[in-house]
């Protein structure tokens, strides 16, 4: 059973007197149980339109969505997932104590039950210390676990967390991936948005790339990388200065250091072919070395290749 799938997902705004927006083009999302799912995208790309859809919190155009084989039409299934927003709102003369026990009752549980989850979540996102305080004074890292742990409240099976980790500083990015792997070890499904390809790299079992609305790749960040053929670095000296120059056209970098050429080549048959006129030439290969892309220069070109399409 899969966690979340839609099916041509679309959503598009209409602004009076404005062009209407496409935010969303026919997305067909696949997230399966207990993966951690990156879902990767620009600004404006259309991911929080995506989540609000999932939660419930705005309508779909046309296409269906389902979690854990439930259609989200269906009011019960809200209580599949736990919502950490973009920007979480809170009633700030609450305490997060308080705060929990709200939703706990909204999520019908009993008293008994809340003050167990308080234990619970107050000891897993440190909030003791700031139980009774009210929210207001609350930095942007305070308040970003008091809003995990009210997705967490009631303990749902999936969590759909809208980039959680932005605005928070190393150390706070740091506690908050932590908490997401402690969760899918609990067997919980984790679907979160990001820009920030090191935080998606380190954790996520799945990723998919959504560009202008659409979904462009969706896969094992390995399956991804290796589908491509690793660049090929080429240094030698004593190149002749017209070889030289016929190799810079065929490679994607050149650079020249003290007396050495540097090329990167896309791929290791144009760097074969460059070693061979090198030596060909007199010229003395000094190192052939292939560059694994990372996850960062795929998810760039794939943006780059993605726009010219749209
Ligand atoms: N209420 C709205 N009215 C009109 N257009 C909107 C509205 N909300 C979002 N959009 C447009 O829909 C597109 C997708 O927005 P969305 O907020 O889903 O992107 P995002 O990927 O979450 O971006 P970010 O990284 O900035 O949070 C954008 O072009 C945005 O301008
Ligand atoms: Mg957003």
């Amino acid at each position: 059973m899969d966690a979340i799938v839609t099916q041509g997902l679309s959503k598009v705004y209409k602004g009076i007197g404005k062009q209407a927006v496409h935010s969303l083009t026919a997305l067909d999302l696949m997230v399966r149980e207990k993966e951690i799912f990156g879902f990767l995208g620009r600004n404006g790309a259309g991911k929080t339109t995506t989540i609000k859809i999932l939660c419930s919190l705005l309508q779909p155009a046309s296409g269906e969505a389902f979690l854990f084989g439930e259609n989200i039409r269906a009011r019960a299934t809200r209580r599949l997932a736990g919502y950490l927003p973009e920007q979480p709102y809170f009633y700030e003369y609450l305490t997060p104590k308080e705060t929990l026990d709200f939703y706990g009752k909204l999520r019908g549980l009993n008293a008994a039950e809340r003050a167990g989850e308080w234990e619970q979540l107050s000891g897993m996102l440190d909030l003791r210390a700031i139980g009774n305080d009210r929210i207001k004074g609350f930095s942007k890292g305070m308040r970003q676990r008091v809003g995990f742990a009210v997705a967490l409240v009631g303990n749902p099976p999936l969590l759909i967390l809208d980039e959680p980790m932005s605005g928070l500083d190393p150390i706070g990015r740091r506690m908050i991936r932590e908490l997401i792997v402690q969760q899918r070890d609990l067997g919980k499904t984790i679907f979160f948005s990001s820009h920030v390809l090191s935080d998606v790299e380190q954790i996520c079992d799945r990723v998919g790339i959504l560009v202008k609305g659409r979904l462009t790749q969706q896969g094992r960040i390995d399956e991804l990388l290796a589908g491509q053929t690793p660049q090929v670095e080429v240094t030698a000296e004593r190149v002749l200065p017209g070889t030289a120059a016929l190799l810079r056209a065929k490679a994607d970098q050149h650079r020249r250091l003290e007396e050495r050429d540097i090329f990167l080549f896309p791929d290791a048959e144009s760097a074969n072919g460059a070693v061979k006129a090198i030596q060909e030439g007199g010229g003395r290969l000094l190192e052939f070395s292939p560059v694994q892309e990372t996850l960062e220069d795929y998810f760039l070109r794939e943006q780059a290749h993605g726009e010219h399409a749209a």
